[in-house]
């Protein structure tokens, strides 16, 4: 619910831009943020009249439940600059649809379509100078929302806080990435919250990540949580398997992500006459691929990581390496979905969105 009497953004400016402290080339993913930030509270049954303020530190009572129960959720999206300076979002209903869907499994209020667009779109036209144009240049955007209420019972808070920050981004893997196919942690469970962007999904997969990493791997593709036998997804990306010319990845389900950057993929093979099968894909199959050289490919697919190829996966003790592809279907889908979305190529399925 919103107040229809009080939805026009108040706008508080920033008095001195930070943009001249930035290093454009440089960049390390997530860590500056522009000059504003959006930010809407519920209250009462009623989402409160929206803001747009400068970026600063907030303060919460330590009582707050989002820092006892972590009901919290969160999107991930780009905006692009094309070389006539016009800026674009790409595909930004799916977004509301999905923070909407990631906030009911966790029994938060549904933010409405025109508040999220409509400020979406305020704090671009303010932010705009951060978008750099040309290809390989974005502006991440983050909507995230958090339980505020100051109470320690075990159940949904009264008060949310709904805010969109903004980084200046280019890369989030640098290079191909390498792999660990999981044996023993889990990311999600059937029946769980795997297929949400909820915050404590990410937290959970630190730990094992981080001991993937000391082996020399910088993600886990996750397997499904009982038998560990199916590769689902990579955490940060959905995951796709080139097998001879055609393209296998995990259905969606309650476990995983309803990637944007997946469907964009999968329609995009389409466009190409690439064949994808959308179905459960058991370690074996991919192991045995990879011994007899059909596996040409395994790429990550999403919003952060836009198109990240895979270099290698280890299961079992066992490491394969993939050889590189000259006309690897990452770097295909790669550029067709950019020049999509920096507005440099035709956009036949409507995926841009004019801020
Ligand atoms: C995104 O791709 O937008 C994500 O949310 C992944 C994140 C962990 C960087």
């Amino acid at each position: 619910m919103t107040n229809p009497s009080n939805s026009e953004i108040d706008i508080v400016k920033s008095s001195k831009s930070k943009i001249k402290d930035v290093d454009f080339n440089n960049l390390v993913f997530g860590r500056i943020f522009t000059d504003h930030m959006f930010v809407c509270d519920f209250i009462d049954g009623v989402w409160q009249q929206p803001k747009i303020m400068p970026y600063q530190a907030m303060s919460f009572e330590p009582s707050a439940r989002v820092f006892h129960y972590g009901q919290a959720v969160f999107e991930g999206m780009k905006a692009y600059k094309d070389e006539n300076g016009k800026i674009w979002l790409f595909r930004p209903d799916e977004n509301h649809k999905r923070i909407n869907k990631s906030a009911a499994r966790l029994a938060m209020p549904e933010f409405p379509r025109d508040y999220f667009l409509n400020g979406l779109e305020t704090l671009l036209k303010m932010d705009k100078e951060w978008i750099k144009s040309g290809i390989g240049n974005s502006l991440y955007i983050r909507p995230f929302v958090i339980a505020t209420e100051p109470a320690i019972s075990a159940s949904p808070a009264n008060s949310y806080r709904f805010i969109i920050i903004c980084s200046p981004a280019k890369a989030y893997y640098s290079g191909k990435v390498r792999v660990l196919f999981a044996e023993k942690y889990s990311r999600s469970a059937n029946g769980g919250v795997g297929f949400a962007k909820a915050a404590g999904n990410y937290a959970a997969q630190f730990y094992p990540t981080a001991l993937a990493q000391e082996k020399g791997y910088q993600q886990i593709i996750w397997t499904d949580a009982s038998s560990h036998e199916f590769l689902e997804e990579a955490g940060t990306m959905n995951i796709f398997f080139r097998i001879n010319d055609s393209l296998v990845t995990a259905p969606i389900s309650d476990r995983i992500l309803d990637g944007i950057t997946r469907k964009s993929i999968i329609q995009l093979a389409e466009d190409n006459g690439i064949t994808v099968e959308v179905k459960r894909v058991p370690v074996t199959e991919i192991k045995e691929a990879a011994r007899n050289g059909s596996l040409k490919e395994i790429f990550g697919a999403g919003t952060a990581a836009v198109i990240s190829p895979i270099s290698a996966f280890e299961h079992a003790e066992e490491v394969f390496e993939i050889p590189d592809n000259e006309d690897s279907y990452a770097s295909l889908f790669k550029k067709q979905l950019l020049e999509i979305q920096h507005n440099v190529s035709q956009d036949k399925h409507h995926w841009r969105h004019e801020v």
